[in-house]
């Protein structure tokens, strides 16, 4: 026995010792970096997942001849952190499926594109991942869909769609998980799933005819309730530890679809699943929105600040389990912290290069303990000067809270459960 454990000892020591002489000496500097061993196997975990036929990416990277004419592009886009696309600054709260390239992997790309992007040995290629239209995690409970196609007009401006669906409920039920399949990824940008209770929207009917109804930054009705979202690159979520989001009976979905228009005119018809609870529910998954409704934006103001706070009720003892900050177009930075009793401060997220189309729902690594009289408080940077050009009105002009493209917002939704 101890002889062996002795031996044990030795390896381990002449493989460490190994492990930190050999590669700063000889194996750093001489291994070549190929597309084929190093570099697809980079894209396939960060950048297929849009960049592949068909998706919101704007060409595919799927394969050696695709990506060799951007590789120049891929190695600026990447070294300048613009893609892959992901807000929130890190170290800043920590979050699931974070999609953030590390420098390692920055400066292999780079390392790579220097070399002249060599293609290497066929046999290193991995095994292709593959995006088929199946739900993804089998058959959901309720897969709903719209009732016709719409049409988005070549070259138009953004729509912000929203389709009235029944749930078809007899009794109050629990969402346990959502998956959200874009009909046409070349043009859905994002996608929410709202819950509609009071059934309002079933009687908001179009004037152009097709099918939905406009609304922009939300669902055009007092919400009751959200069952997800959707945007390039979010998975399928089944929620952690049997959460639940109550669905009422009789209740509608209101599904808020962001498109852009193509170059020709496209067709979609998003199909949602929902899976319903099984067994009794352990914990209500619930949202608050964190919000200032009361400011007014100075036109020419470059940088404005709106702040909103809230307070934990005594008696309440919650874990925030999701967050998502919420701006229109002049948004330029939005942090939101939670302050305990003892006065320290836990840093919840920050994005601070606010991106209207970029938006998320953020899942943290682990839930935020929230016991009574914490606050939570938040505070958003605007941008009403003519030099925003995403300023939606010229010349710039006072900007209020508001549903519009030309309002503003100030909204942090906060998922979270009870203890
Ligand atoms: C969440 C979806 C998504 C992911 C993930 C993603 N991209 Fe993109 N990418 C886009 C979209 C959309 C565009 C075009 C619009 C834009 O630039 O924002 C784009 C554009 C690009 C461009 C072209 C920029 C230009 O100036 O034309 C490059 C290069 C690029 N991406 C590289 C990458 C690389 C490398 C990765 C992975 C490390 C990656 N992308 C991951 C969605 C994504």
């Amino acid at each position: 026995m101890q002889v062996a454990g002795f031996l044990v000892l030795v390896l381990l020591w002449l493989s460490m010792a190994w492990g930190q002489v050999l590669p700063s000496r000889s194996r750093s500097a001489s291994v070549e970096v190929t597309f084929n061993r190093q570099i697809i196997r980079i894209l396939q975990q960060n950048c297929q997942v849009c960049h592949h036929p068909g998706d919101i990416g704007p060409f595919s990277m799927m394969s050696y001849p695709e990506v060799l004419p951007w590789a120049r592009k891929i190695k600026t886009e990447t070294q300048v952190r613009r893609m892959p696309p992901w807000k929130p600054v890190p170290d800043y709260g920590g979050f699931l499926d974070e999609r953030r390239l590390t420098q390692k992997q920055i400066d292999l790309i780079a390392r790579w594109v220097d070399a002249g992007a060599p293609e290497g040995d066929p046999r290193d290629l991995p095994v292709p991942l593959e995006f088929s239209d199946r739900w993804t995690l089998g058959e959901p409970d309720l897969a709903l869909e719209l009732d016709a196609d719409f049409t988005v007009p070549a070259g138009g401006s953004d729509i912000y769609r929203c389709f009235s669906i029944p749930l078809g409920l007899l009794e109050n039920r629990y969402v346990t998980g959502f998956e959200i399949r874009p009909g046409n990824r070349s043009i859905v940008h994002h996608a929410i799933l709202f819950e509609d209770a009071t059934g309002i929207s079933a009687r908001l009917t179009p004037s152009d005819g097709k099918p939905g109804y406009n609304c922009f930054g939300g669902p055009g009705v007092p919400p009751t309730g959200a069952f997800g979202a959707w945007a390039p690159g979010v998975r399928p979520q089944l929620f952690p530890g049997g959460v639940g989001v109550l669905a009422t009976a009789g209740a509608r979905m209101v599904l808020q679809i962001h498109y852009h228009s193509g170059v020709t005119p496209q067709t979609d018809r998003t199909r949602v699943g929902l899976f319903l609870n099984r067994g009794p529910i352990r914990k209500e998954y619930l949202y608050f929105p964190l919000l200032n409704t009361d400011f007014v934006i100075p036109p020419g103001d470059p940088s404005y600040t709106v702040t909103a706070s809230l307070t934990v009720p005594p008696l309440v003892r919650a874990q925030a389990i999701s967050i998502a900050p919420h701006m229109h177009w002049l948004g330029r930075s939005i942090k939101v912290d939670a302050v305990y009793r003892d006065g320290s401060r836990r840093p919840l997220i920050f994005i601070d290069d606010w991106d209207f189309d970029w938006q998320g729902f953020y899942y943290f690594q682990e839930p935020v303990p929230l016991p009574p009289f914490t606050r939570l408080e938040m505070t958003a940077v605007y941008d009403n000067s003519e030099a925003n050009p995403r300023n939606p009105n010229s010349p710039p002009k006072a900007v209020r809270w508001g549903e519009q493209t030309t309002d503003e917002m100030c909204l942090a939704i906060i998922g979270f459960v009870l203890e």
